[in-house]
């Protein structure tokens, strides 16, 4: 029973055959999946899978790498996006200094409004962060309501960095990234969680984990993933499991509670 927190089945990698990676995923055990927008063209067909198939939910958000193309009449399409149940985050959002590719002011500026569209809505913000944790952090805290709170996905920062996030009621997530050779670092930060803040994601068709290096990555992928959470924090498989899923429930409080897998 497990719980993809960060796939993009809308991407064009999965144009010829997403129904079939959808089918595989729930036969392979992936019980639920939150298919993440990055733009207000990926956040409508994330709602868009989200209402065709009972077992995916959607966020809706806009990425730093287009965040030069935010406005008042975007923000009012995510706003009306995250009207529908389906919706259960605002994101990804966030900062990218790494590819910079809009201008760093601007992507502060437009994350902060998103933190705020996210404590009017009361969801809970996915952030994408890249070399920019100290601007991440200090934005939340200036930006954000107090039970505001959030995941930082596809986690690469430092294992102190770890203390402050939790300290400040957000999530961590994973990504295949964990079970590289050189993950020495992320190793380390996930060893700094406690386990009741730590999401497993597989940030599909990006990011597969060992041993499918260099493939599409696909929700069933996320078994390498967690095992290798599980390995780390020293804890059965199964066990960690229900502690990803108790996790992502508890975060996104939107999702249906019940375990029967229909909305
Ligand atoms: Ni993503």
């Amino acid at each position: 029973m497990l719980f993809d927190s960060h796939a993009h089945l809308d991407d064009p990698r999965f144009g010829t055959d997403r129904e079939q990676v959808i089918n595989e995923a729930r036969k392979s055990g992936v019980l639920r999946i939150i298919n993440v927008g990055a733009g207000i063209e990926s956040s409508l067909s994330s709602l868009e899978l989200a209402r065709k198939h009972d077992f995916i939910f959607s966020s809706c958000g806009v990425h730093p790498h287009e965040a030069s193309s935010y406005n008042d009449e975007i923000e009012g399409k995510l706003r009306e996006i995250a009207r529908d149940g389906n919706t259960v985050a605002i994101g990804e959002t966030g900062l990218d200094y790494y590819y910079d590719n809009s201008p760093r002011e601007t992507q502060k500026t437009v994350f902060a409004r998103q933190i705020r569209l996210a404590g009017e809505l009361s969801l809970p913000l996915i952030i994408h962060c890249r070399d920019a944790h100290k601007d991440c952090l200090d934005l939340l805290k200036s930006e954000k309501a107090d039970s505001q709170t959030g995941v930082f996905h596809c986690y690469s920062g430092s294992a102190e960095m770890v203390r402050d996030i939790v300290g400040m009621g957000f999530y961590v997530s994973f990504t295949g990234v964990v079970t590289f050779k050189n993950a020495r670092k992320t190793i380390e930060a996930v060893k700094a969680i406690p386990s009741d803040r730590l999401l497993v994601e597989t940030d599909c068709p990006y990011m597969p984990p060992e041993p499918m290096r260099g493939k599409r990555n696909v929700p069933e992928y996320i078994k390498y993933t967690a095992a290798k959470l599980a390995e780390i924090q020293g804890r059965d498989y199964e066990e960690m499991c229900g502690i990803f899923w108790d996790n992502t429930h508890r975060l996104f409080s939107r999702l249906p509670k019940d375990t029967v897998m229909v909305k």
